[in-house]
């Protein structure tokens, strides 16, 4: 059960608070919760402050699903996209939108708001600071559309929890139904590979920005996908060979890739289930890119194992993907993680230290953290083989 694989995981079971703070912790949750707290922290300048910072932000997470719709009917009526070319007036984009202008200023006065869109005359209106990378990047925009199906499940999410429903995000991920080729229908691969393809673009900046791959003689991507982060690695590194292991219609996508830029002398794509095929022997480096959260923990452990055996002695695996804070507080992506995992089927989100755990238990010696730009977007760990 979902619920009971996270229990057990015990995501914040390494943290501790002293026994001496549960008396303040009480007499302040008592003191910030009654009618006088808000009428005392109103009435002065500093406190006001704190307050009105925090009411903002409570009304920002209250609000957020309101704010989430406006950027996908942004995205869906490609209005950043048309942007990019310069502003636009309300009726210029009421009628490219086929919308009456009083909905369309309703629409583009709450994108203002959110900084999507910009103010840029009377009437006008041009790209804003968060709308200009969603413009850009057609993984992002793809990444908002999808979130979709997240949506929808989220609808009850009581009965997400308590495992009440069947939610749309496992039929979309048809590896989570089972280790068996039928369920990889080929339109089904296709369709979830293209998504992380175009979305896997802020990962490889991570990887290529973190680490020197060139130490190493060959690369093997395990879970890689189409060959994305292989492809834009061997574009990178001339001297390494290049090996990639997926789902057999998956790394078949990925050798027509690689023949496509070039690569198919240097890089070979090898088809099988992690779950019940030995991994390819000859890499002296495995990544692991967005595979771990996907699973539960037996079928991580038994997949780090077999990584394991498949690297030689002084041989590294490198694991990339987003992780939990060990508080849970003050993360940006943790809430959206949780969720997005828990409606996919029997992963997690991990904590670094969770996953330093799984990896230590597979027989890795040594593991260590790798800082890297951009830990919204993935966190990297490097282990080695001893
Ligand atoms: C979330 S995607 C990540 C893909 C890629 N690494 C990336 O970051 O874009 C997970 C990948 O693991 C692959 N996968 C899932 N179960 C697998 C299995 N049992 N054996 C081999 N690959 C599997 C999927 O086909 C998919 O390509």
């Amino acid at each position: 059960m979902k619920s009971l694989d996270l229990a057990k995981g015990g995501l914040h079971t390494q943290f501790s608070r002293p026994s001496w703070r549960s008396h303040i912790d009480k007499w302040l949750d008592a003191w910030m919760t009654s009618p006088a707290f808000y009428r005392w922290a109103i009435g002065n300048p500093i406190t006001r402050w704190i307050t009105r910072r925090r009411a903002a932000q409570l009304f920002q997470v209250m609000a957020g699903f309101v704010h989430s719709q406006v950027l996908l009917t942004c995205v869906r009526l490609r209005l950043l996209e048309s942007l990019r070319e310069g502003p636009q007036t309300l009726d210029a984009l009421s009628q490219s939108c086929h919308m009456n202008p009083a909905a369309m200023q309703r629409l583009l006065h709450a994108a203002v708001s959110l900084r999507l869109l910009e103010l840029r005359g009377p009437q006008l209106y041009g790209l804003g600071a968060l709308g200009a990378p969603v413009a850009a990047d057609v993984g992002l925009r793809l990444m908002i559309e999808h979130n979709a199906v997240l949506y929808e499940d989220m609808r009850d999410t009581l009965a997400l929890l308590r495992d009440e429903m069947q939610p749309h995000m496992q039929a979309y991920w048809p590896y989570m139904n089972g280790d068996k080729p039928p369920s990889w229908e080929a339109d089904k691969v296709a369709r979830y590979s293209e998504l992380m393809s175009n979305s896997q673009r802020f990962v490889i900046e991570e990887l290529l920005a973190s680490y020197d791959f060139s130490q190493h003689r060959c690369v093997m991507d395990v879970g890689g996908g189409q060959g994305g982060w292989i492809t834009a690695l061997g574009q990178h590194h001339s001297d390494v060979q290049l090996m990639l292991f997926d789902l057999p219609p998956v790394a078949a996508l990925a050798k027509a890739r690689f023949e496509a830029n070039g690569l198919g002398a240097r890089a070979t794509a090898h088809g099988g289930s992690f779950i019940s095929d030995p991994l390819p022997k000859g890499a002296d480096l495995v990544t692991l890119v967005r595979v771990a959260h996907d699973h539960p923990d037996a079928t991580v452990k038994a997949l780090l194992k077999s990584i394991f055996q498949a690297l030689p002695t002084g041989g590294m695996l490198l694991l990339a993907e987003p992780m939990a804070e060990a508080t849970g507080a003050h993360s940006v992506g943790d809430a959206y993680f949780h969720f997005y995992l828990l409606a996919m089927g029997s992963g997690r989100l991990r904590s670094p230290q969770e996953l330093k755990n799984l990896l230590a238990e597979a027989g890795f010696a040594s593991v260590v953290d790798v800082a890297n730009p951009m830990p919204l977007h993935t966190r990297l760990l490097l282990a080695q083989k001893n």
